[in-house]
C-alpha cells in the first residue's frame, strides 16, 4: 500500500481507468504524461485537485523529464504510447520514437533509478491475426515480422526490449485483447459508434463486420495490473483477455450498441468497405498462464457494453469536445 507508483500514459484511456482504480484503493501515484491529443488531464483534474495523484506534464522520449518523475518511485506502469492503428498509416516515425524509443529511455531510466517492478503494457497485436486457435506467450518471435501495421510493429519491438531487459531486471510484460470502457477517445470502434448513435449518424462497420475482437473492460485490465503487481513473475510475459464464449463479431457488439441505445440496427448499421484491406481478422489469446498464477478476468460482456454506453450518455461533454478531431481522420 505504501509503494509509490509512476503511471506512464495515465491521461490517456487504459492508464486514466487504471489510476482511478488504483487511487480507490489508496496507493500513492505520479502520472507522467505528454498529453497528445489521446491525453486529457481533464479526466484526472478531480484527482489532481483533491491532492490523490501528482500529474507532470512531459515525454517519456526526454530523458529529464524522465529522471524527474521518477523520483522516490517504486514501481513502474507503462502504457503512455501512440494507440491508434489508422493514425500509424500516416506517421509511422511518431509511433517508432515514443514506442520504441521511450520505452527504451523509460527502461533505463527506471532501473537507474532503482525501480522495484516495471510493468510495460504491450498488446494482442504483436502476435497478429489468427484464424483459428489461441496464441500463447512462446508464440511471439522476436522482432516485429507478424505485426502488420506501424503500430503494431512498433509494439512489437518495444515488447522485445522489455523482455530483453526482463533478463537482468524486475520487468513484466502484459499483452492485453481489445480494451473498451469510459474516457476512451472516439477515434476507436466503440466510443466511435456510441457517439455516432447518440449524434443521430450511423455506425460505419467495416466489410461485412465479421473481425472478431475480444473485448476487455478497461477496469478488468487495471485489476490484472494490480494482481501482477503483487504476484507477477519477473522476466515473464502474460497474455489478458475475456475469451468469450460464443466470440463477438464487430456486427454482434454493434448489434448490442444499437440495442442498448434503442435503434434499430438493421437502419442505423451501415456496411462501407474495409478502408484497411490487409486488417486484422481475428485477435485471441491463450490465458492459462495468467489464469494459473491466480488472475481470473470478470468477464460479462454485455454488462460491461451496458456500463460503457451509460458512461458516454452521461458525459457527453467529455466525447463531444474530441469528436470533430477524432473524425477528421477517417475523411
Ligand atoms: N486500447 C486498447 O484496446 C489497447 C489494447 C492493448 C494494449 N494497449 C496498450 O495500452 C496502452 C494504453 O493504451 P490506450 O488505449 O489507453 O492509449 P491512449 O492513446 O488512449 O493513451 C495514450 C496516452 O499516452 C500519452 N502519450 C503519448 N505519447 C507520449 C509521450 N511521448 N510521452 C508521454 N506520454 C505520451 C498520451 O497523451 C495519452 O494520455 C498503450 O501502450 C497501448 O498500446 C491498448
Amino acid at each position: 500500500m505504501s509503494k509509490k507508483i509512476l503511471v506512464t500514459g495515465g491521461a490517456g484511456f487504459i492508464g486514466t481507468n487504471f489510476v482511478y482504480y488504483m487511487a480507490g484503493k489508496g496507493y500513492d501515484q505520479v502520472v507522467l504524461d505528454k498529453l497528445t491529443y489521446a491525453g486529457g488531464k481533464d479526466n484526472l483534474d478531480p484527482l489532481i485537485s483533491a491532492g490523490k495523484i501528482r500529474f507532470q506534464q512531459g515525454d517519456i522520449c526526454d530523458k529529464n523529464a524522465v529522471k524527474d518523475s521518477l523520483s522516490g518511485i517504486d514501481y513502474v506502469i507503462h502504457f503512455a504510447a501512440e494507440s491508434h492503428n489508422t493514425r500509424s498509416e500516416t506517421d509511422p516515425e511518431l509511433f517508432y520514437r515514443t514506442n520504441v524509443e521511450g520505452t527504451r529511455i523509460m527502461l533505463e531510466e527506471s532501473f537507474s533509478a532503482g525501480v522495484k517492478k516495471f510493468i510495460h503494457i504491450s498488446t494482442d497485436e504483436v502476435y497478429g491475426s489468427i484464424a483459428d486457435g489461441y496464441f500463447a506467450e512462446g508464440d511471439k518471435k522476436l522482432g516485429d515480422s507478424q505485426a502488420t501495421s506501424a503500430y503494431s510493429k512498433s509494439k512489437s519491438q518495444a515488447d522485445d526490449l522489455a523482455m530483453e531487459f526482463g533478463r537482468n531486471y524486475p520487468v513484466i510484460v502484459l499483452r492485453p485483447t481489445n480494451n473498451f470502457g469510459p474516457w476512451q477517445y472516439p477515434e476507436k470502434a466503440l466510443p466511435r459508434w456510441i457517439s455516432n448513435i447518440l449524434l443521430g449518424s450511423k455506425i460505419p462497420l467495416w466489410g461485412e463486420g465479421l473481425q472478431v475482437r475480444d473485448w476487455l473492460y478497461a477496469p478488468v485490465t487495471s485489476s490484472c495490473l494490480e494482481f501482477l503487481l503483487e504476484k507477477g513473475e519477473a522476466g515473464n510475459a502474460y497474455n489478458v483477455a475475456a475469451n468469450h464464449e460464443p466470440e463477438i463479431t464487430n456486427k454482434t457488439a454493434a448489434e448490442w450498441l444499437c440495442g442498448l441505445l434503442e435503434v434499430d440496427p438493421d437502419k442505423w448499421i451501415e456496411y462501407i468497405p474495409d478502408p484497411r484491406p490487409n486488417h486484422d481478422f481475428r485477435y485471441a489469446l491463450n490465458i492459462e498462464k495468467i489464469t494459473k498464477l491466480g488472475f481470473r478476468p470478470l468477464v460479462d460482456p454485455f454488462a460491461q457494453f451496458r456500463e460503457t454506453v451509460k458512461w458516454y450518455r452521461e458525459n457527453q461533454s467529455w466525447w463531444k469536445k474530441r469528436k470533430e478531431e477524432a473524425e477528421s481522420i477517417y475523411k
